[in-house]
């Protein structure tokens, strides 16, 4: 059993509490804050218990100057101080004297938030590869580290494992209630267990599948991710986004688990400056699939009409363009008809069932997308291995 921050003196002490703040963003702006209002249990216990409290998390992908305007925490830090109703203070370093001062002046109760952590991936992947250096170096700001980043928890970064390794550590409220919803539901899941895999992280998730495919009866894959193995199969998808050096890999996937696999069998696409249902057999060169068709939904629904366990991770198709949002808001709506078990993970996938208002018809709405698909693959997650076991 691992520790939490109920096992810990919080009174006066500095606590660096992981979150993952990674919320979908359109120009600037948050689409769903569903992963802040998580956090915020941990967050209050943790100021009710007059800790100094240090919030880190990372928001995006960063890999040139271009990316850090856009994937600043700043909005995250006004949307934090209106749902947790108490001034937080925002601090745009990620090391330095700025950042060193601001930690050393907080008060009990007092709440800052780091800016990106992922802003030291400009210099060399420091955040994403665990650099020793810069985990001790966080780790120097806080007396205890408390992980509540459940999303991250597949991730072996700096900000998790390597503050983890300088430190006394527990989990969250978050971390706590995710690790034992998704482990008492599906260790031995009802049958049919159906998992619905969509999305853009292909190279990211493509990965999981063999060994995921094994224990479930059937797997329906849309978004982006269903294009490698449709490409891998010899059908045309125009422009739409696939992995080149994916495509043996589904092959092989296609061959051994051929009547697991269901695919889409027509797309909307954008063809020039028109938007064209078709199926996948009309696919045009220039053609960019951005949403599962109408046929695809019907197909889909057969399989999950019937399930007894359904696991939803990625969007069916771009729903945050509301051209493209209707294969993934019906799947929704086939889902919330469902009286079964139904858990939707991700950041974008409860983004999108929460936009459609039906987030309150799911049996569990989970922040983790690639950590909660890791967990169902029986891996151990690097982000809560490295936390202090409860000794007794
Ligand atoms: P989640 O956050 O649910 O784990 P991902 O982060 O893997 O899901 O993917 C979400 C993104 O996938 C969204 O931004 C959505 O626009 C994108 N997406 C879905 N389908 C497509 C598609 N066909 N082409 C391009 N992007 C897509
Ligand atoms: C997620 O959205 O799945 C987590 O925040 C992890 O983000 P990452 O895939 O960019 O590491
Ligand atoms: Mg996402």
């Amino acid at each position: 059993m691992k520790k939490t921050i109920r096992d810990f003196d919080l009174q006066g002490k500095r606590l660096i509490i992981r979150v993952d703040f990674n919320v979908p963003m359109k120009d600037g702006k948050i689409i769903d804050d569903t992963r802040i209002e998580k956090a915020l249990p941990t967050i209050l216990y943790a100021k009710e218990h007059g800790a100094k409290i240090l919030l880190m998390s990372h928001l995006g992908r960063i890999k040139t100057k271009e990316d850090l305007e856009k994937n600043t925490l700043y909005p995250v830090a006004k949307r934090l101080e209106e749902l947790i109703k108490t001034p937080v203070l925002f601090v745009s370093e990620t090391r330095g004297s700025v950042l060193e001062h601001a930690v050393s002046s907080l008060n009990d109760g007092d709440i800052c938030l780091m800016e990106n952590t992922r802003f030291e991936d400009l210099d060399g992947k420091k955040e994403s590869q665990n650099d020793e250096e810069l985990g001790k170096y966080w780790a120097s700001f806080g007396d205890l580290f408390i992980n509540d980043a459940f999303g991250t928890a597949h991730r072996s970064h700096a900000s998790n494992v390597g503050i983890a390794r300088h430190l006394p550590s527990g989990i969250g409220f978050l971390m706590e209630e995710e690790l034992k919803y998704l482990d008492e539901n599906l260790k031995q899941p009802e049958k049919p267990y159906v998992v619905l895999l969509g999305g853009a992280k292909v190279s990211d998730k493509i990965g999981l599948l063999s060994n995921l495919l094994p224990k479930v009866d059937f797997c329906l894959i849309g978004g982006a991710m269903a294009y490698t193995f449709l490409k891998a199969e010899g059908l045309p998808i125009g422009k739409s986004l696939f992995e080149e050096e994916k495509l043996t890999f589904c092959k092989e996937l296609l061959e051994k688990y051929k009547e697991k696999i269901i695919l889409p069998t027509d797309h909307l696409v954008q063809r020039k400056e028109e938007i064209v249902s078709c199926f996948l057999t009309d696919t045009k060169e220039e053609d960019i699939g951005y949403d599962i068709g109408k046929r695809t939904v019907k197909v889909f629904q057969m399989y999950l009409k019937d399930a007894k366990t359904i696991v939803w991770n990625g969007p069916m198709g771009m729903y945050e363009d509301p051209k493209f949002a209707s294969g993934t808001k019906e799947i929704g709506e086939i889902l919330s008809e469902n009286p079964h078990t139904k858990i939707v993970c991700g950041g974008d996938c409860v983004a999108a069932v929460t936009m459609f208002d039906l987030e309150k018809k799911m049996t569990h709405i989970s922040t983790g997308g690639g950590a909660a698909l890791e967990l169902l693959e029986g891996k151990e997650l690097p982000g809560v291995a490295a936390i202090d076991e409860k000794t007794y």
